[in-house]
Parts: C-alpha cells; sequence; structure tokens
C-alpha cells in the first residue's frame, strides 16, 4: 500500500522527502547526524540516539485507529527513504506517558471529535501531561517565568469526525501552540460521510483511501522534518 501511496504522490512526495541514495534536499539538511552514521572511522564520535516521534491516539468506532495506522506507515516510508533510522513511538491515549512527551522529537495526534471536543480519552492525555511539558524559574510574581521544554518540535494532527470535526482540529491546535510546538501542515479533519444517526454514529467505521493518503504524507512530513533538523 505504501508504495502505491508513493508512486500516486511521487511529486509531492519528492518535494518532502529525499529519494532513496540521494541527498537530502538543502531545506532539509541532514548534517551531522548523517555523516556521523555513515562514517567508519574507528575513532568516531558515538552515534547520537536515533530520532523519536510520538504517536498518541484514540478511536471509539476505528476511523482514527485507521488513520494512526496510516501516519505511523507514513513516518516509517519516510524514515526509510532518507535511510535514517526512527523510533517511532506508538500509544494509546491512556497509556502515553509524561517522559514519553518529554523526550519526543516530534509528535502526530490522531483522535476523533466528540461533542465538539477531542474524545475525552485524548482530551485526559493532555491534561495529564500538559504542564509537565513546562520548566518553570522563579518564586514570585515579578521573577516567575515558565518555558516550554517542547519548544519548536513539529506536529500534525489528524482528526476523525462525522459531520464537522473543526472544534477538535482547533483545540488540539491551540493545546500544541501552549506547548510552543510548530505545526508541519493544517490539521487534517476527516468526515465519515455517514448519516449521522444513533446506529450510524456507533458502528465500525472504514477509513477511504484519499483519507489514508492524507493521514500517511503527514506522518512522513512529521517523520522528515525531525530527521532533517
Ligand atoms: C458521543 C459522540 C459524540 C460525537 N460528537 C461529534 C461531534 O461533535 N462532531 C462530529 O463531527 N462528530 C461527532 N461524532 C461522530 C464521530 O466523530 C465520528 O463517528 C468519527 O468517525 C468517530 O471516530 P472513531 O471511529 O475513530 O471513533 C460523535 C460520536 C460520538 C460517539
Amino acid at each position: 500500500m505504501a508504495a502505491r501511496w508513493t508512486r500516486l504522490f511521487c511529486p509531492n512526495a519528492r518535494s518532502i522527502l529525499p529519494r532513496k541514495g540521494s541527498r537530502a534536499p538543502s531545506r532539509y539538511p541532514l548534517g551531522s547526524l548523517h555523516t556521523s552514521f555513515s562514517s567508519s572511522s574507528a575513532n568516531k564520535e558515538p552515534e547520537p540516539a536515533p530520532r523519536r516521534v510520538l504517536l498518541v491516539w484514540h478511536s471509539r468506532t476505528g476511523l482514527a485507529r485507521q488513520m494512526a495506522d496510516a501516519m505511523e506507515q507514513g513516518a516509517h516510508d519516510a524514515a526509510e527513504e532518507m535511510e535514517l533510522p526512527l523510533v517511532l513511538v506508538r500509544r494509546g491515549a491512556a497509556d502515553a506517558s509524561v517522559e514519553d512527551v518529554l523526550t519526543a522529537d516530534g509528535f502526530l495526534f490522531c483522535a476523533p471529535e466528540n461533542l465538539a471536543s477531542i474524545s475525552g480519552a485524548m482530551l485526559e492525555f493532555f491534561h495529564r501531561t500538559y504542564y509537565h511539558a513546562f520548566q518553570a524559574e522563579g518564586t514570585d510574581s515579578a521573577t516567575y517565568t515558565e518555558t516550554s521544554r517542547l519548544l519548536g518540535r513539529p506536529y500534525g494532527v489528524a482528526i476523525a469526525a462525522g459531520s464537522d470535526g473543526t472544534s477538535a482540529a482547533a483545540q488540539v491546535t491551540r493545546i500544541c501552540q501552549g506547548w510552543r510546538l510548530r505545526a508541519v501542515a493544517e490539521a487534517v479533519v476527516r468526515r465519515n460521510g455517514l448519516v449521522q444517526t444513533k446506529a450510524n454514529i456507533q458502528a465500525p467505521k472504514a477509513c477511504s483511501e484519499d483519507t489514508r493518503v492524507a493521514c500517511w504524507e503527514l506522518g512522513g512530513l512529521v517523520a522528515a522534518t525531525v530527521l532533517s533538523s
């Protein structure tokens, strides 16, 4: 499936990712990571730890799970094309830890919109981890400052929805702005196309090919950004 997407999206994929065996385009300089990775010198410096992308997801009826699958695949495909190691840490929202957040070089978030919000499990993940991402200094109102430990790290968000999805996308975007993350693209918001009846809302969902591709591209873009910074 990934190879087919790569063919389908070849022009775009090439603008994001260097082709196999070629050097990265100058806007994604690989720098010391690539150099030290390919060095054969006996005195070479220890290899840097592989870059990490954290994928946090929640899904009630399957659409966001399949979107997360595509994001994960896109991230792996990008790393493979760039011939660089990438650790993709995939966590259900209930299992993602503060350490997962602090040690990630980039982020992928994927969840459904429920009642004009991201789903409760996903919101709980942000509530549980949000303030741990700030470094506080100073003790009184005159000197107290907080800085984000995640400053500038790239992220992408994908929302599964019924008829809307914009509130959840805006909510995650605001949270990521609070963390001072850097969006690599607009949020991917995908409506499942079903009439919003009680039965349809609760039924298992299928993921369309174009949704898969959009999520695959987003995963690849976050991974490529992490790997080239
Ligand atoms: C309790 C509940 C609330 C929902 N609220 C919204 C909503 O506010 N906006 C919307 O577009 N879809 C809403 N939906 C529909 C889901 O977002 C949609 O079915 C989506 O595809 C579910 O993703 P999932 O399959 O990953 O769980 C709601 C669904 C449920 C179960």
